[in-house]
């Protein structure tokens, strides 16, 4: 069993404040109105915010919860804890050349378009290393549980995304590339979207719930031929609806194409249908009697994931996917993803914390508690206000009123900001000087990693 230096990720902490700096910076940009729905979707500015919000934070995000939870699921160490500080720089670096070859594509800037595909590039390449890095002991781990094959098959869904990304890159900022990829760019957008929501951040943000959710509330961890299920129909219902959705852009008139399409979709829905039943199974058979706040708030990620569900079929069958996407597309990155998001950081934060600052002093004197570095009654009106925002700025999204939108997104910025405040405070350790004092633990816990409940 490794030490616990190798199970803790020592750029993690680093990863998520760069990730939710880029958070903010998205909101500011719709509260500015400098996006949609005042812009067009297509708009640079637009697309700049699209992707700080899925590569900028949520990827940022998966990768530095994914660095410290998956020596954990695995017992094995990362392949390298450099790597880790690599991906973010490459990611950064990559998305700031990204952010500048969007704005040049919008201002007709010939010469730095070709930043769009060199970004993209640096990216691709922060994306292989954290695969590296992540799948190493992944691949060591044998029988690999649950939450590690929901790991992989969304690290394999991230490499499509990219790699669909990178041909538009080229296809936008190359006159010889285009006409190879014309009817790609038309029409296949959609599909590099349900790859990059669906089979990377869902798939994983499910694999890491299986992991989170059992740790902190004390439930059964093993979610056995339904875990199973939720896994196989998840994998070939994005596999099926992405693949078969790209090659119908070339033969769109190809019914056995559209006939898998909706098979993909069908199983989709199960998959989260059967998820969230799960994640109700797992509330009812915990152990802890007590919900913590972050999983509390969970529940309005949650809440988002079954209101996407219900509006995405609505929408399919009356084939109106189309006009409502960005507004089903903005339900699912600010409620169900960011909402998990910002939820699990505030027991990852503490948590991360109490290792890094408290578990060398057990056995030396009074500790604090993981839960005593969090002020719950203060911060929960946050998480509050945050989907309340959220529920605002979809209705303003769904009904076509801009300024309800971008009202609900500065509502939804200024609980962000308040709840970084609050992680800030757990990091430093603000409220431990309150705690009231526990009995001495003697350092043999350490071996096992398990933190103070
Ligand atoms: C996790 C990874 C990614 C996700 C989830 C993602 C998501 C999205 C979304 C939601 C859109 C639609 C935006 C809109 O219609 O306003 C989009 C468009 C686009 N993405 Fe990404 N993206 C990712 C990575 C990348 C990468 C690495 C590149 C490479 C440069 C890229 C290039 C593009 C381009 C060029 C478009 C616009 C295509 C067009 O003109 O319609 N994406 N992406």
């Amino acid at each position: 069993m490794p030490a616990v230096s190798d199970r803790l990720s020592r750029w993690t902490p680093l990863i998520f404040a760069c990730a939710l700096v880029n958070f903010l910076l998205a909101q500011t940009l719709i509260v500015a109105g400098m996006t949609w729905p005042e812009m067009a979707l297509t708009a640079g500015s637009t697309l700049v915010t699209v992707h700080l919000i899925t590569l900028g934070w949520l990827t940022l995000l998966m990768f530095g919860a994914l660095f410290q939870f998956v020596p954990v699921i695995t017992t094995k160490p990362l392949l390298n804890q450099w790597l880790s500080l690599a991906v973010l720089i490459l990611v950064e670096f990559g998305l700031a050349g990204m952010i500048v070859g969007f704005l040049a594509l919008n201002h007709g800037a010939s010469g730095l378009v070709y930043c769009l595909p060199f970004g993209g590039t640096l990216v691709l390449a922060g994306v292989l290393l954290a695969m590296g890095n992540i799948v190493t002991p992944l691949l060591h781990s044998r029988p690999l549980a649950l939450p590690g094959r929901f790991v992989l098959a969304g690290l394999a869904f991230l490499l499509a995304t990219i790699l669909l990304g990178l041909t538009f890159a080229l296809a936008l900022s190359v006159p010889a590339f285009t006409p190879l990829v014309a009817p790609l760019l038309a029409g296949g957008v959609g599909y590099h979207v349900l790859a990059g929501l669906g089979g990377w951040f869902t798939l994983t943000a499910i694999g890491v719930s299986y992991k989170l959710l059992p740790m902190f509330m004390l439930a059964p961890e093993e979610r056995g031929w339904w875990g199973e299920c939720v896994l196989q129909l998840g994998i070939s219902g994005f596999g099926l609806s992405v693949s078969a959705g790209l090659l119908s852009v070339w033969w769109p008139q190809a019914v056995l194409l559209n006939a898998v399409q909706y098979l993909g979709w069908l199983a989709i829905v199960v998959a989260v249908m059967a998820y969230l039943i799960d994640v109700l199974r797992l509330y009812r058979t915990r152990k802890r009697a007590r919900i913590e706040l972050h999983n509390r708030a969970t529940f309005g990620a949650f809440l988002s994931l079954a209101a996407a569900l219900v509006i995405a079929v609505i929408l399919v069958v009356s084939h109106r996917l189309a006009a409502y996407a960005p507004a089903l597309v903005l339900l699912v990155l600010f409620g169900w993803l960011s909402g998990l998001g910002l939820t699990q950081l505030y027991k990852i934060v503490p948590f991360l914390t109490w290792i890094m600052r408290y578990s060398h002093q057990l056995g030396r004197g009074a500790v604090p508690r993981v839960q005593d570095l969090v002020d719950e009654a203060r911060t929960s009106p946050w998480f509050v206000i945050y989907f309340l925002g959220v529920a605002l700025a979809t209705l303003g999204a769904f009904i076509n009123v801009a300024y309800v939108c971008r009202t609900g997104v500065t509502v939804s910025a200024g609980a962000t900001l308040g709840l970084a405040f609050e992680y800030w405070r757990a990091w430093r350790g603000y409220y431990a000087g309150r705690a009231r004092p526990v009995a001495p633990i003697p350092p043999p816990c350490l071996s096992r990693g398990g933190p103070a409940p």
